[in-house]
């Protein structure tokens, strides 16, 4: 039954009792599903040509979870488990409860937009025995001079991203998750993160991060005509294997945002730093947020109006050889170190065709030295092989795994 089904029976008594079960004035209900909001009501298909979690915009709660096979666990436990995951994704996006041991957390909430994205790292292969089929794009990254990377907190045989506009959804999908990875998997790390709630703005904007800028302006966008060509791995691909086709390859980067540092800046040195402005992410060059930026404008002494160093100029993909990602991020925030440095910032999520040609190409500019670099920690790095989305009746992966 779905939850709302369960809810339609159980829901009416719900309401009219106070704590103490004593009726406290509301008029009785009668017995049938509360109406959902529209947060609520927001719902992503799962069987799609592409997994969903990836252009949907963002939600307002995230879970990062790697798992590793248990010892003596292959390739006929990873494809139980995968049958596992994708029919519990596909029953809590469509708002039902889990297959198993439903653990009511979601009950009375609509699916709350919930996407639940699979992938494979590197490891996985090894451990299965599908090395033939491992991705050249899943080579391990290149180190970077400013990593402090923790590795017990990186990579991983498997990953999930689970994300809801709903903060109970998206726990109850993590913990179905990791209960059904029983005795095949065990975690290896998890992280959790949030973005603004939809309809907490006037109108839709693009989101902010801790630092308080607009981010995202730049993404590449669905309607454009080489978007599919950048994020997506084509059904054709020569470089990479058939069970590809339709996936594309997630870099995670758990980066942490230097707080004290970068609120010590003026506004005008923040906006030096990023190239726009903070309040409305227009180009420091004029105009609004859509506005191009104008790269060679220079002020009355002559000097750059956008620095050279400037995160948004030197990111660009006309300054890197046309290498574009499709930035989906969280933030995250875990708690107050001792000495009161917040432990926050961005769990970094990029989406590409090729991970090479995006974020490598990318990072490694930004590891010289942008002017955003002295303000910010890549903290933990993950590299994952994400396949398209499962057809009906199929779970994902199966291409790879069958
Ligand atoms: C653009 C912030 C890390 C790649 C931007 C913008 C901001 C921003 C404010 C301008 C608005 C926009 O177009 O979205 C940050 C912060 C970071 C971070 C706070 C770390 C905490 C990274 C990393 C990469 C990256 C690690 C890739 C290696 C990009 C790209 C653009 C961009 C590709 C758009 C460039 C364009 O197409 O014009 N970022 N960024 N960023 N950033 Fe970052």
């Amino acid at each position: 039954p779905t939850r709302r089904r369960l809810l339609g029976t159980a829901g009416a008594t719900g309401l009219v009792l106070g704590a103490a079960g004593a009726a406290v004035g509301y008029v009785s209900a009668p017995a049938q599903a509360t109406p959902l909001s529209s947060i609520g009501a927001g719902q992503v298909p799962f069987h799609v040509k592409h997994q969903p979690g990836i252009t949907e915009g963002l939600q307002a709660r995230g879970h990062l979870v790697a798992f590793d096979l248990a010892a003596g666990a292959g390739r006929k436990e990873a494809v139980a488990l995968l049958r596992r995951w994708s029919e519990t994704a596909r029953r809590l996006m469509a708002g039902e409860a889990a297959p198993n041991d439903d653990t009511d957390v979601a009950r009375d909430a609509g699916p709350s937009s919930l996407t639940i994205t699979f992938g494979f790292g590197n490891s996985f292969f090894a451990r299965t025995g599908l090395e033939k089929q491992r991705p050249v794009a899943l080579d391990p990254l290149p180190d970077f001079s400013s990593d402090h990377l923790d590795k017990a907190r990186s990579n991983g045989d498997l990953w999930v991203q689970i994300g809801a506009n709903d903060a109970l959804v998206a726990f109850h999908g993590l913990r179905a998750i990791q209960k059904d990875a029983g005795s095949a998997a065990k975690v290896r790390w998890q992280m959790n993160g949030f973005n603004r709630t939809p309809g907490a703005t006037a109108h839709p904007m693009t989101a902010r991060n801790l630092m308080g800028q607009m981010d995202g302006t730049r993404n590449p966008k669905p309607t454009e005509s080489d978007f599919d060509q950048r994020i997506f791995v084509p059904a054709s691909s020569k470089k990479d294997p058939a069970w590809m086709a339709n996936g594309s390859y997630a870099v995670v980067r758990r980066i942490r945002m230097l707080l004290d540092d970068w609120e010590k800046l003026s506004l005008t040195a923040q906006e030096q730093v990023v190239g726009r402005r903070k309040a409305n992410g227009a180009p420091l060059s004029g105009g609004d947020e859509t506005t191009a930026m104008d790269l060679e404008k220079t002020d009355a002494n002559g000097d750059l109006v956008v620095p050279l160093n400037a995160h948004a100029r030197i990111t660009r993909p006309d300054q890197n050889g046309g290498a574009a990602m499709l930035r989906r991020p969280f933030s995250y925030h875990d708690g107050i170190d001792v000495d009161g440095t917040p432990d926050a910032g961005l769990l970094f999520v990029c989406w590409q065709a090729d991970p090479l040609r995006g974020f490598v190409t990318v990072q490694r500019k930004l590891d010289r030295g942008d002017a955003l670099s002295k303000y910010i920690r890549h903290e933990a790095s993950g590299l994952f092989a994400v396949p398209g989305g499962a057809a009906q009746g199929e779970y994902v992966g199966q291409a790879l795994l069958e």
